[in-house]
């Protein structure tokens, strides 16, 4: 019989995502397995504007987090006096948003005597991953969302090493922008990848590589470049080419990502890599990033698609990272829209 203070006992974090348009809350067991996972999207208001409007976005969460909250907590089994502790996204994202989610979290944290934990956003992405497999270390990750594009290094658990980010545009940012000017409803990316995939024309279009040994991206030019196919041919009155555009907006994008994350697991000598993001949902990145690794003999692993897309579970896993290390965050926590990953892991925020 071991001692009473070497006894297992469950750790179950309620997890809050407010950061941009999902109002999520979830309840994840040892960071890993998922207990409940309630998502409330508000693409539908935000389509009407053709993008995320702030103070929309943060009403709508107002709106609805009370009620997920318990429903999350009820469907996950668990009793809230069970609950070990209370983790939300901090940052990044839009402030009035992530405001939502910590006030709801600092208000539980104290009515249930729980430990608050503030938890980042991007490592919420990378630990999507833990939800469904054991990473092994030390592994690339490559971050691809509405709002990053990253190449991140991770020597061991809870260490991240930012070796590549995007200088303009993030890749989900860059998709949503080809899909609205072509007439796609936001968010477009999902769009513009079913249409690149059934396009049987293509159009070439730049690759943007940067400086040769540079893991930085850059899509602010391929964007523009986008725009003036457009423009020229909508000038010469010549009929448009919506799939061809893009399916070589995708070609470039998708090319540049795995050329970039390939060369990264090679010269950092990994043993595994990662892919997360809302734009990890796109069929043709998560295709040929598969068959180019399984050419190289990479281990690459991919979250399911419902945990590429903003969700509360991530929160949950990436949050188990400071209960292991007894790093709780104090109740004056501020959202921080600018929360750098690597001040969040050495515990460095406000
Ligand atoms: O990670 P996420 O849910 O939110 C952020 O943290 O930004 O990512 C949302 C982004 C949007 O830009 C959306 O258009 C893009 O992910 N996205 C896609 C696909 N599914 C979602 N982009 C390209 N292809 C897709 N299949
Ligand atoms: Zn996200």
């Amino acid at each position: 019989m071991g001692e009473a203070n070497n006894e297992y006992k469950p750790c179950y974090i309620l997890a809050i995502e407010t950061s941009c348009d999902e109002t999520a809350v979830s309840v994840v067991k040892d960071g890993h397995e998922v207990m409940s996972n309630l998502i409330s999207s508000q693409i539908e208001t935000h389509k009407a504007f053709g993008g995320v409007v702030p103070e929309v976005a943060s009403r709508k969460h107002v709106e609805s987090i009370t009620l997920m909250l318990d429903e999350a907590v009820a469907a996950s089994g668990i009793k809230k006096s069970e609950l070990s502790a209370i983790a939300v996204t901090q940052g990044p994202g839009l402030v009035g948003a992530l405001l939502v989610g910590v006030v709801a979290a600092k208000s539980l944290a104290v009515a249930l005597d729980k430990p608050l934990i503030g938890t980042h956003h991007i490592a919420g992405h990378i630990y999507a991953n833990r939800l469904v497999q054991e990473i092994q270390y030390p592994c690339m990750v490559l971050v691809v969302s509405g709002g990053h594009t990253e190449l991140v290094y991770m020597e061991k658990e809870g260490q991240f090493d930012v070796i590549g980010r995007t200088r303009d545009d993030a890749v989900g940012e860059a998709y949503d922008k080809v899909a609205r000017s072509i007439g796609f409803p936001y968010p477009g990316g999902p769009h513009v990848d079913r249409t690149a995939m059934e396009s049987e024309e293509s159009i070439t279009l730049p690759r943007a590589w940067l400086e040769p040994n540079s893991y930085d991206f850059s899509f602010s030019g391929l964007k523009s470049a986008v725009l003036n196919v457009i423009n020229q041919r909508k000038m010469r009155g010549d009929p448009p080419i919506h799939e061809a555009i893009a399916r070589g907006f995708q070609e470039s994008v998708v090319e540049v990502l795995v050329t970039k994350a390939i060369r990264a697991v090679k010269s950092y000598d990994v043993k595994q890599l990662l892919l997360c993001g809302g734009v990890a949902a796109n069929r043709g990145l998560r295709s040929e990033l598969s068959r180019r690794c399984a050419e190289e003999g990479i281990n690459l692993a991919i979250p399911p698609i419902e945990y590429c897309t903003d969700n509360a579970a991530m929160i949950g896993a990436a949050a188990y990272l400071k209960w292991c290390e007894g790093q709780f965050t104090s109740l004056d926590m501020l959202a921080d829209p600018q929360l750098s990953l690597e001040d969040w892991a050495a515990n460095k925020m406000v």
